[in-house]
């Protein structure tokens, strides 16, 4: 049977890819705004439960109940805000701005229609700074949004009033984390804050705030036309639908592929994006961005499915799949892992400020020849101040993710290659013995 993929946020954009971005093409041949008139005529509850009913999860990386977040905004507090996340800053991800790039007026009714059910009569989308052709559709699209009445004052005569604000931020990774993103809004530092209270009680403001990204929000319409039980009727067990995956790394045709979950990390790599490149073997893959624990061509026929993906210790995280082959050393890249999360770290957090320069500094020395025989256990044992019990990503002494990001290759190294880096580490010290000159 051929491997397909199951295209619906992603459908018309590659249908049309000179102009799909266009507000009269979008239109015509795309329904664009069909869903926005019908679910105005709904109860914004009603809208709630559709969401539920679809099982929908959150495409930004924790995987959390679109439907059960929004049901978390305490009744009768206004105002109420929705941030959608556009920062899309975890490295190998590259599926948000393909979105907003493609089918920016998709992303608008999405969030007009996610404003309505919530209650929120101002929503933003933070975007990433450098994403400058994505700024440049999408406020071209919010702006006829405004001229044909689906946003302002009285959409479309439903008496609902939203304003939409294009909010861009200036690249850094951390602005990604919720709470990073709304104190950035806010004009501050984009540093995360304590949870709880969680942004659906106290967020942008302190007011009640929905945060949710791009892919996400972009599901919306269709459920909305086509129904939450059609939506749930796609995936694999608590994970419906499709999802987009950017696969990259060592392979014949890196690209963003929507697919049903369920479907095999082996036909997703080997069968969508061509296998390894030039037929080499896969060494290993990390399976949900730079943050992921990595996995080995052992687990090749595993599912994509968010829950298997957490029994396995690691996670499905941004959607972004790299591969690779078996001239590339592991240190080498766990080294480079690192060297972003130091530098992305916002300093908060003390086990993440001096942990993850730690992690930098060891593992550079390891991966230059100039490791001691103990420098992977050296860095386990100071890692687990950051992901205590070495459960990462699941366990954390950080206000934010980042922490456990930063050991999740860490871990990985030793889950996966922890008995031959130890002989190499072994082998560096013994020839760097055996050259040392005593001083007579
Ligand atoms: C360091 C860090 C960076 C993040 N970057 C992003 C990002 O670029 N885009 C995104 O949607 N979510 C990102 N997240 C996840 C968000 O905190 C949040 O879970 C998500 O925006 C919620 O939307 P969802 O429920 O629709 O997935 C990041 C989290 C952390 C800890």
């Amino acid at each position: 049977m051929a491997i397909e993929e199951t295209r619906i946020v992603t459908k018309f954009l590659r249908d049309r890819p000179q102009d799909s971005w266009e507000y009269a093409v979008a239109r015509e041949h795309n329904q664009a705004y069909s869903a926005l008139e019908a679910a105005l005529k709904r109860d914004p509850n009603e809208l709630i439960e559709e969401v539920k009913t679809s099982g929908l999860r959150g495409r930004g990386g924790a995987g959390f109940s679109t439907g059960q977040k929004w049901s978390f905004l305490p009744a009768g507090v206004f105002p109420r805000y929705l941030a959608i996340n556009a920062d899309e800053g975890e490295p190998s991800t590259f599926k948000d701005h393909m979105l907003i790039e493609g089918d920016p007026h998709q992303l608008i009714e999405g969030t007009i229609i996610s404003a309505f059910a919530i209650g929120a009569h101002h929503a933003f989308i933070y975007i990433r700074g450098e994403f400058a052709l994505g700024t440049e559709r999408l406020e071209a699209a919010v702006a006829e949004a405004y001229k044909n009445g689906y946003l302002g004052k009285d959409i479309l005569g439903s008496g609902f009033d939203l304003e939409l604000i294009v909010h861009q931020g200036a690249g850094c990774y951390i602005a990604g984390d919720e709470t990073g993103l709304l104190s950035s809004l806010e004009g501050e530092r984009a540093m995360p804050r304590i949870k709880p209270p969680f942004p659906a009680v106290q967020g942008l403001f302190a007011a009640p705030t929905v945060v949710n990204n791009v892919e996400t929000i972009s599901n919306i319409p269709h459920i909305v036309r086509k129904g939450g039980e059609w939506y749930a009727s796609m995936g694999v067990n608590k994970s419906t639908g499709t999802r987009i995956f950017s696969v990259s790394g060592m392979v014949e045709r890196p690209g963003n592929y929507e697919i049903e979950l369920g479907m095999s990390f082996r036909d997703l790599i080997e069968g969508l994006a061509g296998g390894v490149r030039g037929g080499r073997p896969m060494q290993f893959f990390i399976p949900g961005g730079a943050s992921a624990p990595w996995l080995l061509p052992e687990h090749l026929d595993e599912p994509l499915d968010m829950d298997r993906a957490s029994e396995l210790r690691t996670m499905l995280g941004s959607g972004s799949i790299m591969a690779f082959d078996d001239t590339v050393d592991p240190l080498l890249v766990s080294w480079r892992l690192a060297r972003f999360f130091a530098h992305e770290s916002c300093g908060k957090c003390t086990p993440c400020r001096e942990g993850s320069s730690w992690i930098e500094k060891v593992l550079y020395r390891m991966t230059n020849g100039l490791g001691r025989p103990d420098d992977l256990d050296l860095l386990l044992d100071f890692g687990s101040n950051i992901v205590p019990g070495l459960n990462a990503p699941f366990a954390q002494t950080t206000i934010c993710a980042l922490g456990p990001s930063t050991m999740s290759h860490v871990v990985s190294l030793d889950r996966c290659f922890g008995a031959e880096i130890r002989a190499r580490l072994q082998k560096d010290f013994d020839k760097r013995r055996s050259l040392e000159v005593t001083p007579a």
